[in-house]
C-alpha cells in the first residue's frame, strides 16, 4: 500500500459521520486478541487525544481558525472514543497500566531503531529504559494486589526485569530538557517519531493522574503518584525535542500527518480483521482531514506544504517484539544519566542538582522500591500461588 499525502483525498470530512452504536463497539478480547492489537489501541487513543488537546490550544489563541478547528476536532473526539472504548471492562486499571508501559517500551524501541538523528535515537533509548523499569514496578504491584502475572497482558513479548531504577529517574527539570530538531532540515520521519512518542507519553501521564487516586492500597496510591511524576518528566523531555519555532498551522499539518502515519502503521500490522477495518476507515478519515488542513495551510501561510511534510510516508512503525534490542540497550546504557541536554555514561557524572532534587523527594521513602521488596518476577505467578493455597 503506498499513499500520496498530497493526492489521496480520503473520505471528505462531511462524510465522516458516527452513531453511538458505531462509536461504542464490542471490546477486544483481553486474552485472545494479540497484545499488539491492545498496544495499537492504546497508542492510537493517545494520538487522537493529542490531536484534540492541540486543537483546543490552537483555538484559544486564534479566532479565525476556531471554526475549522472545531469541525475537525469533533471528528477526532469520535475517533478517540471509538478507539479507547475498544478496551473492555475486564481489563483492571492495573492491567491497562501494564498495557500502557508495554506501549512505551515496544513502540519507543521500534522508533529508536529507525530514527535517523543519532542524538534523538539516544533520547528514545534513554526514556525507554525508564518505562521498562515502570513495567517491573507495576508487575510487582499486580502480584501484590491481584496475585496476577503481568505476562498475561504482555503475552511473552516483553521482559519483566528492572531497568534504570525508578527511584533514581527523578531529575531536576534542567536535566529533562533536550535539544530540538530543526524544522527546516529534519527528516519527515524524525518529526513523525517525536510527535508520536510525545503523544504516547502524554496520555500515560493523564491516565496515571486519573486512576492513581482510585486505589485503596497505600503503596499503590504512592506508586502511581511517583510514576506519574516520571511520565510528566517524559512529556517534558519529548515535547522539547519538537522545534518550538514551527507555526501553529505547521503543527496542525504535522498532527494530521502523524495521525495518517500511525493509522497506516496500524493497518500494516493488524491481525484482527474487525479492528483492521477501523484502522482503514480512520486512515481514510485522516487523509480527508489532511486535505482540509493542507488547503488552509496554503492559504494562511502562502507556503508549499512540502516544506513541512513529504508526500510519501516512511515505512510503518514495526509492531513486533523488540526484546533483543532492548536487552542490548539495557546492558550498554542502563548507567547513562542526562545532564543538561546531554547524556553521560556513568552515574557518577550526574549533576548535583538532580541528586539533591531526588534526595529530598525520596527522603521519606520510595514507593517504587517498597513495592518491589522481595519481588522477583517468575512466570506463572498465579499457578505458584495456587500451589501454596493447595499445600496449606
Ligand atoms: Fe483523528
Ligand atoms: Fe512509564
Ligand atoms: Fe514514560
Ligand atoms: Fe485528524
Amino acid at each position: 500500500m503506498s499513499l500520496d499525502l498530497l493526492k489521496d483525498k480520503g473520505t471528505p470530512i462531511e462524510k465522516q459521520k458516527f452513531t453511538w452504536r458505531d462509536i461504542v463497539q464490542k471490546p477486544i478480547s483481553k486474552l485472545n486478541d494479540d497484545a499488539f492489537t491492545r498496544i495499537r489501541i492504546i497508542l492510537m487513543n493517545g494520538i487522537e487525544h493529542e490531536a484534540n488537546r492541540f486543537s483546543h490550544f490552537f483555538a484559544r489563541v486564534n479566532k479565525e481558525m476556531q471554526l475549522p478547528l472545531a469541525k475537525i476536532r469533533r471528528i477526532e473526539q469520535h475517533q478517540q472514543t471509538m478507539i479507547n472504548w475498544l478496551l473492555g471492562a475486564d481489563h483492571s486499571p492495573l492491567e491497562t497500566t501494564i498495557g500502557y508501559e508495554q506501549v512505551a517500551i515496544e513502540v519507543t524501541a521500534a522508533v529508536a531503531q529507525k530514527e535517523p538523528d543519532s542524538y534523538l535515537a539516544q533520547n528514545y533509548r534513554y526514556g525507554l529504559l525508564e518505562d521498562f523499569d515502570h513495567m517491573y514496578r507495576y508487575s510487582a504491584l499486580m502480584d501484590r494486589l491481584e496475585g496476577k502475572d503481568a505476562n498475561n497482558i504482555l503475552q511473552n513479548y516483553t521482559d519483566v526485569i528492572t531497568g534504570r531504577p525508578t527511584i533514581i529517574e527523578h531529575r531536576d527539570p534542567e536535566d529533562d530538557l533536550r535539544n530540538h530538531y530543526d524544522r527546516k532540515n529534519a527528516a519527515f520521519i524524525t518529526k513523525l517519531h517525536a510527535l508520536t512518542i510525545m503523544s504516547g507519553e502524554q496520555q500515560t501521564h493523564n491516565y496515571y493522574m486519573n486512576i492513581g487516586p482510585l486505589f485503596s492500597d497505600p503503596i499503590a496510591r504512592q506508586l502511581y503518584a511517583e510514576i506519574a511524576h516520571i511520565e510528566e518528566q517524559h512529556v517534558t523531555q519529548y515535547e522539547s525535542i519538537i522545534d518550538p519555532h514551527e507555526t501553529l498551522m505547521e503543527k496542525w499539518l504535522m498532527h494530521e500527518a502523524t495521525e495518517i502515519y500511525n493509522y497506516y502503521s496500524c493497518v500494516a500490522y493488524e491481525t484482527d480483521p474487525r479492528i483492521k477495518a477501523i484502522w482503514e476507515r480512520f486512515l481514510d478519515y485522516e487523509l480527508g482531514q489532511f486535505q482540509v488542513v493542507k488547503e488552509l495551510f496554503k492559504k494562511v501561510e502562502n507556503r508549499d506544504p512540502e516544506e513541512v511534510i513529504s508526500a510519501k510516508l516512511p515505512d510503518p512503525i514495526e509492531y513486533k517484539s523488540q526484546r533483543d534490542f532492548i536487552r542490548d540497550v539495557l546492558k550498554e546504557e542502563v548507567g547513562f544519566r542526562s545532564v543538561g541536554k546531554d547524556f553521560v555514561k556513568t552515574p557518577e557524572e550526574e549533576s548535583r542538582i538532580s541528586r539533591e532534587y531526588r534526595d529530598q523527594l525520596n527522603s521519606q521513602g520510595s514507593p517504587s522500591e517498597s513495592v518491589a521488596t522481595g519481588y522477583i518476577y517468575k512466570p506463572g505467578t498465579e499457578l505458584n500461588n495456587l500451589d501454596l493455597v493447595v499445600k496449606h
